[in-house]
């Protein structure tokens, strides 16, 4: 199916394949999947039983981060990679709450996400979708600077959020991140999220170690990282204080209702300054 401009879409349509961005969504509680994600959704769910508490805190650390960003740091551009099928609290819902000229721009490169993404950014002149492969930085950042979408010579909000651990290659995403963060402007932040593997004999390691070899190979492969390969994201950048934490520790916004699940230990996320 070719895409809304007639180009071939980035990858391909099919709705008895599970799709990442469509597991991602039905993990989220959204609508926009089919049996064949949900199908995925069971097995991790199986594994991890309260994948879903660590989907909502992902989101919410997203919102946080976000919002730091935009009302203390006073960003008013991000660059959110791969973004996603749009739930509630997108980076623009966010960020326009505190400033509601602020830009962002969704890059994703599955065409139903765009599609859904172009749908509720229609009536919104300072958010974009644009259909582009993450991996290819040079490519994405040449073209948003040309379309003026973004200005590369003021700080950005580079949001890396549950994305960098579906590179395979470790060497590949840092060069990708890196690539990325050479491209923003002094005074820019990135805030970055990935799946970690704490490997220190309790549950959240088991549920990391057992999640990333179900997966192994399908397609849907996500990688859980230590905290010092984690960490080699920031080359070139200051993390900000707490520094890279798990979700529910970034600035938390109050005191917590209930205890933290084994999986809120398998993700660890930080935001960074670029000096
Ligand atoms: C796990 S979801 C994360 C969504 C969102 N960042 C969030 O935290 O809710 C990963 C998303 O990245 C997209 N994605 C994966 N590889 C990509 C690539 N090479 N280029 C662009 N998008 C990609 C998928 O389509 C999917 O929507």
């Amino acid at each position: 199916m070719p895409g809304p401009d007639g180009r071939r879409p980035l990858v391909p349509v099919d709705f008895d394949r599970p799709s990442i961005a469509r597991v991602f969504d039905a993990l989220m509680g959204g609508q926009d999947n089919y049996e064949a994600d949900r199908v995925v959704l069971r097995q991790v769910l199986e594994l991890a039983p309260d994948a879903r508490v660590m989907a909502k805190e992902v989101r919410h650390w997203l919102v946080r981060t976000v919002r730091y960003l935009t009302d203390r740091e006073g960003i008013d551009q991000f660059l959110d990679l791969g973004s996603g099928f749009p739930t509630s609290d997108n980076t623009h819902q966010v960020a326009q709450r505190y400033n509601p000229e602020a830009r962002v721009v969704y890059v994703d490169h599955d065409p139903v996400v765009q599609a859904h993404g172009r749908a509720m950014l229609a009536a919104n002149d300072f958010a974009h979708m644009a259909a582009a492969d993450l991996t290819k930085p040079d490519e994405v950042i040449e073209e948003l600077a040309r379309t003026h979408r973004l200005e590369f010579e003021r700080p950005v909000g580079l949001i890396l959020c549950a994305i960098v651990h579906h590179i395979q290659d470790l060497d590949e995403a840092r060069k990708i991140v890196r690539a990325y963060v050479d491209a923003l402007a002094p005074g820019s932040f990135v805030a970055l999220l990935h799946q970690h593997n704490p490997a220190d004999g309790t549950e959240a390691a088991d549920i990391a170690t057992s999640l990333e070899k179900r997966f192994n190979g399908t397609g849907l492969d996500t990688l859980h990282r230590t905290r010092e390969e984690i960490e080699s994201f920031f080359e070139g950048v200051d993390l900000m204080e707490p520094g890279l934490t798990y979700p529910h520790l970034w600035w938390p916004d109050g005191p917590r209702f209930t205890p933290p699940s084994p999986v809120n230990f398998t993700s660890l996320g930080g935001v960074a300054r670029k000096p």
